[in-house]
C-alpha cells in the first residue's frame, strides 16, 4: 500500500499519454461512397484493436479541431479533372489557405482513390498528403494511390496503418477481423466484391420512335438477396465486353481463342476469350498500361508517345482510343497473350442512380440507362454496359449487381421539407425514386422538378409518372426544357432563371436542392444559375452567393450526383 502514492503519478502520466495517442480521427471525402465504405472498414479494424475512433465526413468536420488531432487518416477520392468530391471541397480549401494551422504534432496517412485513365490520377489525395506534410505532419505510412480495383491496395494500406499505430502506441495485438468484405452491406452477404446474380424482370426503351436517344428502363429483382437501398443510392452492374470486339482483338493480336489464361490474382484458369469477355477491361487505355506494354514489347514508337514532350498527344490518344486501336496503331501483333493480359485492369462495375423507390417496389430495383454509341476512326464504338443492357439483356437473364450506398444524395428526414430537383436526361432517375418514396410516406413537403432533353415527343422520360404525381400533388411544380424543339436552345438552367424569384423564396424557406446528371456542362451551368439567382433575388455579392451555396452544401441542402 505504501508503494501506491509513489508510483501513481508516473502511471497516470503514462496512461494519459497512451489514452490520447490511441485516439484516431478518420476523415473521408466521398462522392460515390467508396471512401466512406473504406473509412468504415478501417474504423472498425481500429476499434477492434482498442483505438478510439472519430469517424467523420470531411463535410461535417470542423477544421479548427485539426490542431487537437494526433492521429489522422484521410480517405479521399478524386473527381473529374482532379477535383475533390463535393463534401471535401471546404476542407481542401481550408488546408490550402493561409488559415491552415501548423501541425507539428500530427501523424497522418492518406488513402487516395482514383482512376488511372484520368490524367490527374488521385490528385486530391496527393494534395492532402503534400499539404499535411508542409504543415509539419509526419506520415504514419506512405500514401497509397488506388486505381478502380482498389480492394487489395486498400486492405494493404489498412494493415500497414494498423501496424504503424499499434507499434507507436505500444498496443497489445488482439485478433483482428479480415478487412475485406465487412460492413459493406451489413444486411446482405452481397457486395461489390461479391455481387448478387439478379434476374432482369423488364427492359424497355423509354424513347419514342425517331429519337436520337435510346434510354433503357430496366427492372431487376433483388428477391432473396437481402439487399437494401434508399432513394439516392446507386446500383453497381458488372458488364461483359462485346463479343465482336473481343474476337476482333484476338484476331488483331494473332492470338488463339482457346489459349488458357491464368488470372493472376485468383489463380483461376480461363480461356483467353472468356477472360477478355468477362474479366478484363479492353475499352479504356491508361498511361500505366501503355508504359507496361512499352516495356514488355520494347516498341520504340510507343515509348516515344510516352515521352514527356508528347504529353498532349498521349492525352488525346488515351481519351479517344481503345485496345484494338492500340494493337493496330503500334503493330503489337505477336505479343504473348498471358503476359499481355496480366497488364490489364479488371473490368469495373458501372454505377447507375437507382430510379425506383424501395417502398413502392419492394424486392426490386430500377435503373435508367442511356445507350452510349458513337463512331470514331471509322469504327462503331459502344458503351460496354449500356449497350450490353440495350442489345443483349432480356427479361429472365441475370446480371451481377450490388448496392452502392450514397449518403451524399438523400431525401431530407422531414417529409415537410421542400425539395427542388434538377435532372435533365437520365439525371432524372433518382427523382423518380424520391417522389415514389414521398408518395408512399404520404409526405406533404412541396416538390419541384426541372427536367430537360432534346424533344418533347420522343424524349420525355417517365412522362406518365410525373403527370400522375402532378395530379396527385406529390409533385407540386414541374418545368421542362426541350432543347431541340425550338430555334434557340433551352436548358434546365434557363427555366430556373425564368423563375428566379420563386426559387429564391423556396431557398429561403429551407428547400433542399438536388442536381443529378452531366457534370461538366449541365451541373456547372446550373451552379452558375443558382449563383445568379442568389445575386439577383437576394442582393448578394458574387462571393456571398458562393458562400451561401457552400453553406447549403455543408448543411446538406445542396446535393449533387453528377457524372
Ligand atoms: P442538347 O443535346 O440539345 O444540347 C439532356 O441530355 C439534355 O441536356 C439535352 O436536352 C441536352 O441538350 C441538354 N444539355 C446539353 N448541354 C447542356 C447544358 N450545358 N446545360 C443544360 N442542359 C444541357
Amino acid at each position: 500500500a505504501t508503494l501506491v502514492p509513489t508510483v501513481a503519478p508516473v502511471t497516470a502520466t503514462a496512461t494519459n499519454e497512451q489514452v490520447t495517442s490511441k485516439e484516431v480521427t478518420v476523415l473521408f471525402g466521398s462522392q460515390t461512397g467508396n471512401c466512406h465504405g473504406l473509412a468504415k472498414k478501417v474504423s472498425k479494424r481500429l476499434e477492434d484493436q482498442g483505438f478510439q475512433v472519430v469517424l467523420t465526413s470531411m463535410g461535417d468536420f470542423k477544421p479548427n479541431n485539426l490542431k487537437k488531432i494526433q492521429n489522422l487518416l484521410i480517405l479521399v477520392s478524386t473527381h473529374g479533372e482532379g477535383e475533390p468530391p463535393d463534401n471535401a471541397i471546404p476542407f481542401h480549401e481550408f488546408l490550402n489557405s493561409k488559415r491552415a494551422p501548423q501541425l507539428d504534432g500530427l501523424r497522418y496517412s492518406v488513402l487516395a482513390l482514383g482512376d488511372t485513365s484520368y490524367e490527374f490520377f488521385c490528385q486530391t489525395g496527393k494534395d492532402f498528403d503534400k499539404r499535411l506534410e508542409e504543415l509539419g505532419g509526419k506520415q504514419l505510412v506512405p500514401r497509397v494511390d488506388c486505381d478502380v480495383d482498389f480492394d487489395e491496395p486498400a486492405a494493404e494500406w489498412i494493415n500497414q496503418v494498423l501496424g504503424s499505430l499499434k507499434e507507436s502506441t505500444g498496443s497489445v495485438v488482439t485478433n483482428g477481423v479480415s478487412s475485406v468484405g465487412i460492413l459493406e452491406n451489413a444486411e446482405s452477404e452481397y457486395s461489390r466484391t461479391n455481387p448478387f446474380q439478379a434476374e432482369v424482370l423488364e427492359n424497355l426503351n423509354l424513347n419514342g420512335r425517331g429519337s436520337d436517344r435510346e434510354t433503357r428502363h430496366i427492372e431487376i429483382s433483388l428477391e432473396g438477396s437481402n439487399l437494401q437501398y434508399e432513394p439516392g443510392d446507386s446500383l453497381g452492374i458488372y458488364p461483359e465486353n462485346n463479343a465482336r470486339l473481343v474476337d476482333e482483338l484476338i484476331a488483331a493480336f494473332g492470338w488463339k481463342t482457346d489459349e488458357q489464361i491464368t488470372l493472376h490474382k485468383t489463380g483461376e484458369v480461363r480461356t483467353l476469350r472468356d477472360a477478355l469477355l468477362r474479366h478484363f477491361e479492353i475499352t479504356v487505355l491508361t498511361k500505366p498500361l501503355l508504359t507496361k506494354l512499352a516495356e514488355l514489347t520494347g516498341n520504340s514508337r510507343l515509348k516515344e508517345l510516352l515521352a514527356v514532350d508528347h504529353e498532349e498527344e498521349l492525352r488525346t490518344y488515351l481519351s479517344e482510343r481503345d485496345l484494338l486501336d492500340l494493337v493496330e496503331d503500334y503493330s503489337l501483333q505477336g505479343v504473348d497473350a498471358s503476359e499481355f493480359v496480366a497488364q490489364l485492369r479488371k473490368i469495373p462495375a458501372r454505377l447507375y442512380s437507382i430510379s425506383s423507390s424501395p417502398q413502392a417496389f419492394p424486392d426490386e430495383v430500377h435503373v435508367t440507362v442511356r445507350s452510349v454509341r458513337y463512331e470514331a476512326k471509322g469504327r462503331d464504338r459502344y458503351g460496354v454496359c449500356s449497350v450490353q443492357l440495350a442489345e443483349r439483356i432480356q427479361p429472365g437473364d441475370t446480371l451481377p449487381v450490388y448496392i452502392q450506398h450514397n449518403d451524399n444524395f438523400k431525401l431530407p428526414e422531414n417529409g415537410d421539407t421542400p425539395i427542388i430537383m434538377i435532372g435533365p436526361g437520365t439525371g432524372v432517375a433518382p427523382f423518380r425514386a424520391f417522389l415514389g418514396e414521398r408518395e408512399e410516406a404520404g409526405a406533404t413537403g412541396k416538390t419541384w422538378l426541372f427536367y430537360g432533353d432534346q424533344h418533347f415527343a420522343t424524349d420525355f422520360l417517365y412522362q406518365l409518372d410525373w403527370q400522375r404525381w402532378l395530379k396527385d400533388g406529390v409533385l407540386t411544380h414541374m418545368d421542362v426544357a426541350f432543347s431541340r424543339d425550338t430555334d434557340k436552345k433551352v436548358y434546365v438552367q434557363h427555366r430556373m432563371l425564368e423563375q428566379s424569384q420563386e426559387i429564391y423564396q423556396w431557398l429561403q424557406n429551407g428547400a433542399v436542392v438536388y442536381v443529378c446528371g452531366d457534370e461538366n456542362k449541365m451541373a456547372h451551368d446550373v451552379h452558375a444559375a443558382l449563383i445568379t439567382i442568389l445575386e439577383q433575388e437576394g442582393g448578394l455579392g458574387p462571393a456571398e452567393a458562393v458562400e451561401y451555396l457552400t453553406q447549403m452544401q455543408q448543411k446538406k441542402r445542396y446535393q449533387r450526383d453528377v457524372y
